[in-house]
């Protein structure tokens, strides 16, 4: 039942994107926009309202109890900030917005950092002066750069980023002294400037209940590649691909549910749309500012990924009256792009009234207007940021591409308009970012080391007969024939994950390979000590058990153990509630086999100087370097179920999911004429090679020998990353190594060529003081 009659404040882009989307809730009566502009003018059940002025709260009132109005959407924060939703309290209109007291989250920037400092939410450091003196002893004392800010509500102009102390001091100055910003001068914040990524983040409250909004890139500076002055933003997309699921869970813990938790304990309860801006900076998200509305141009960013059934206007009501736990926010698994067309001259002097043509964008397309006027039938200019374009798509760039081409079909027409034409660009700079690394992805290689450092001691304290308890090698041995079985062989055990690959699987709903992946990763690491892999065992653990992706898990691991020809003979699946998010899993193997002692290798002894390096091709990136993938791939815009750039036959997702290669049956037949093996995984051909090598020799490998996949290549060019980090990461299409004696590597070549792809890359130099691998000629990896 239509039942909801709504009285809108405003006139910019946000209040079209608001009443646009209120507009199709089925509970929404009517719209009144006081005043609107030239969007809303002609949106469906809206009313523009010219006669009541938008900032008299008694009038408003008036009119809202004349029109019978049970939802009150302010849309700036000037009148929130001015207590426009306690005007409507105390005649019983629900008003979306937060009451006087908790408005000074954005109304008073001394307020807000003071808040947060109590509530400890991470900020920039930072001092209140209304002193003069003080400010400026300030500057001399702090040894980081800074940011200069009038205290009140100066139109988002009141930032200054001072070079040098002097020019701080030169712009505290005309705050304080000369009143640039007049009264909102009295009294400035000096923060510390924060670097990184800024980013936006809507959250509905009701109090209690969080639910934000994907979060979104704003474009403030007026000029490509952020140039010139700040505006009230330029574009805007979304979600960011900086926004990963941990770095979202980070925000909500360490911001948002303090800062909400904080305003109740304030007994100033935020109800309302929180704009939390973020840095992203090295050592984690920190709050550059709270907004107490929608943000603009997120608001016409953000809006279009709700689905269609997500009801605005329910979401609103929830939040004024305290039942937000009980709505949910649907969200299109879909990327948004808009761009924002201002009049010339803005954000200086622009001109208005001119006229404008406004056509019919494409499907999937939304224009919003922000300063238009519908003057008679002529729609005309009002404002600097005059009208925006919005666009959604199944891939961030489908999403850009779609908002440029409409705009390059002139949809949009007047007189000096000018648009951004980089919108998005932070999401997908490639070359002109700085390299990736996987350490900046998250995993350091080097940490992995000193922990194993730190653990061989207790490793050590288990010693038994048979077992030299040593870690640090590619898996554990223990010989039977020291456990009471003469002539028993030795024991070679060895246990791995899958990793981060799992996540994609879980992206992909597509679970029946990453058991290929356990067993592989497993397998290959006994046949390097010469073993025959003979029997394996699983675990699953998750919180909620879904039997076919389980089922699907453990078909993969069948699958594997037979490519690897060992028995599946156990297993374990673990339902731990809460333990993992949603349906997420974890797995892990293990494989056990068996060489006798004359079979063990390496053959470390009989290496020589000379001996061949035969490099066996992999099948992709196997199960390794995830973490910077995903990285990767999330910077390129490119979601998993897009056509992969490097494979036109499949999505990003199928292609990374092929699973590891698994060497055992075509290695077996020849374990007695090698000296040594190597499984080339996480640490890449760098750090896996020295370790089937004595310490007197290195492995020389000559780059440019073995034909390289091109998922690396893309992996190498989209990342940006060096031709190093890339050999210490992946396999780099080299997955097993074999030395053998320069005598009877063609032998071997030709053997193995009967079911693997070989290539002769390298051969054993003496080492010297140098490291136990080089990569020649990688320079010449671009
Ligand atoms: P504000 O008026 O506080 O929202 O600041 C406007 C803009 O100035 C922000 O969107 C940032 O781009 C920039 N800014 C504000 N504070 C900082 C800071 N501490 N470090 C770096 N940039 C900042
Ligand atoms: N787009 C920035 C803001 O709304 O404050």
């Amino acid at each position: 039942m239509a039942d909801v009659r709504i009285l809108l404040i405003g006139n910019g882009g946000r209040e079209h994107a608001l009443a646009w989307k209120l507009s199709q809730s089925p509970r929404v009566e009517a719209i009144f926009a006081v005043p609107g502009n030239g969007g809303t003018a002609t949106c469906e059940k809206v009313t523009n309202v010219a006669d009541v002025p938008a900032d008299d709260f008694a009038a408003l009132v008036k009119f809202a109890q004349a029109n019978n109005i049970n939802l009150v959407v302010p849309g700036p924060e000037a009148p929130l900030v001015d207590g426009v939703e306690g005007f409507f309290k105390n005649v019983g209109i629900p008003c979306f917005g937060p009451s006087k007291a908790a408005a000074r989250l954005e109304g008073s920037k001394t307020y807000s950092k003071d808040f947060m400092h109590k509530y400890n939410i991470p900020t920039a450091a930072y001092g209140n002066f209304s002193d003069y003196q003080a400010a400026l002893a300030y500057i001399d004392n702090v040894n980081h750069d800074v940011v200069i800010k009038a205290t009140g509500l100066a139109a988002g102009k009141g930032v200054i980023l001072p070079q040098t102390k002097a020019e701080a001091k030169e712009a505290i100055k005309q705050i304080m002294v000369d009143k640039a910003f007049g009264a909102a001068g009295d009294e400035i914040v000096i923060e510390e400037l924060l670097l990184g990524d800024e980013l936006s983040v809507l959250t509905f409250c009701d109090g209690y209940t969080i639910r934000s909004l994907p979060l979104a890139q704003d474009h403030k500076r007026i000029f490509d590649g952020d140039q010139g002055p700040n505006t009230g933003g330029m574009g805007c997309y979304a979600p960011t691909n900086i926004a990963t699921k941990e770095l979202m869970d980070q925000i909500d813990r360490e911001i948002l549910e303090p800062t909400i938790s904080g305003m109740r304990r304030e007994k100033q309860p935020f109800r309302g749309v929180l704009f939390t801006g973020l840095m992203i900076t090295a050592s984690g998200p920190k709050v550059l500012e709270y907004n107490v509305r929608f943000g603009d141009p997120e608001t016409q960013t953000v809006l279009p990924l709700l689905s269609a059934d997500t009801d605005l206007a329910e979401i609103m009501l929830a939040c004024a009256n305290g039942y937000l736990d009980n709505c949910h926010l649907n969200i299109e698994n879909k990327f948004s792009a808009t761009v924002v067309l201002a009049a010339g001259g803005y954000p200086g002097s622009y001109a208005k009234g001119t006229p404008m043509t406004v056509r019919q964008p494409p499907a999937g397309s939304t224009i919003f207007h922000a300063g238009t006027v519908l003057d008679g039938a002529q729609l005309k200019t009002s404002g600097g940021r005059v009208i925006a374009i919005n666009a959604v798509g199944e891939s961030l760039r489908a999403a850009v591409d779609s908002a440029y081409a409409s705009l390059d079909s002139k949809v949009i027409e007047f007189e000096g308009m000018f648009y951004r034409k980089d919108i998005a660009h932070r999401a997908f700079r490639s070359s002109e970012k700085a390299a990736m690394t996987y350490a900046q992805a998250g995993v350091d290689i080097q940490a992995g080391n000193d922990f194993v450092e730190k653990i061989k001691k207790a490793v050590a304290s288990t010693k038994r007969a048979g077992a030299d308890a040593e870690i640090g090698g590619f898996g554990g041995e223990l010989d039977l024939s020291q456990c009471g079985y003469p002539d028993a062989p030795i024991l070679v055990g060895a246990i791995d994950g899958v990793g981060t690959k799992l996540m994609i699987a879980q992206a992909m709903k597509k679970h029946d390979t990453v058991g290929i992946d356990l067993v592989a990763m497993n397998v290959n690491d006994l046949v390097v000590q010469g073993a025959t892999p003979l029997m394996f065992l699983d675990y699953y653990g998750c919180s909620k058990l879904d039997l076919s992706t389980a089922a699907a898990f453990v078909e993969g691991v069948a699958d594997g153990c037979r490519q690897a020809g060992c028995a599946l003979v156990g297993g374990e699946t673990a339902e731990m509630p809460g333990m993992y998010q949603q349906d997420d899993y974890d797995a892990a193997g293990c494989a056990v086999g068996t060489v006798t002692k004359a079979a063990r290798l390496p053959r470390k002894d009989a290496m020589v100087e000379g001996d061949v390096l035969l490099g066996l091709a992999s099948a992709g990136v196997h199960s390794n370097g995830f973490s910077l993938v995903r990285r990767i791939v999330a910077s390129a815009g490119l979601a998993y179920t897009d056509k992969a750039p490097w494979d036109a036959s499949r999505t990003v997702g199928e292609a990374l999911l092929t699973p590891t290669r698994i060497y055992v049956k075509s290695l077996l037949p020849v374990l007695d004429k090698i000296k040594g093996l190597a499984h080339i995984t996480g640490g890449g051909l760098v750090e896996n090679l020295p370790r089937m090598l004595p310490d007197a020799l290195a492995a020389e490998v000559e780059f440019g020998t073995w034909e390289m996949l091109p998922v690396f290549q893309w992996l190498k060019t989209a990342g940006n990353v060096a031709g190093s980090e890339m050999c210490r990461t992946f396999n780099t299409s080299i997955a097993m190594v074999v030395a053998v004696d320069a005598s009877k590597a063609d032998e071997v070549a030709q053997a193995l060529g009967a079911s693997e792809t070989v290539y002769k890359i390298g051969r054993l130099v003496q080492r010297g003081e140098g490291p136990g691998c080089v990569v020649k000629g990688l320079e010449a990896w671009r």
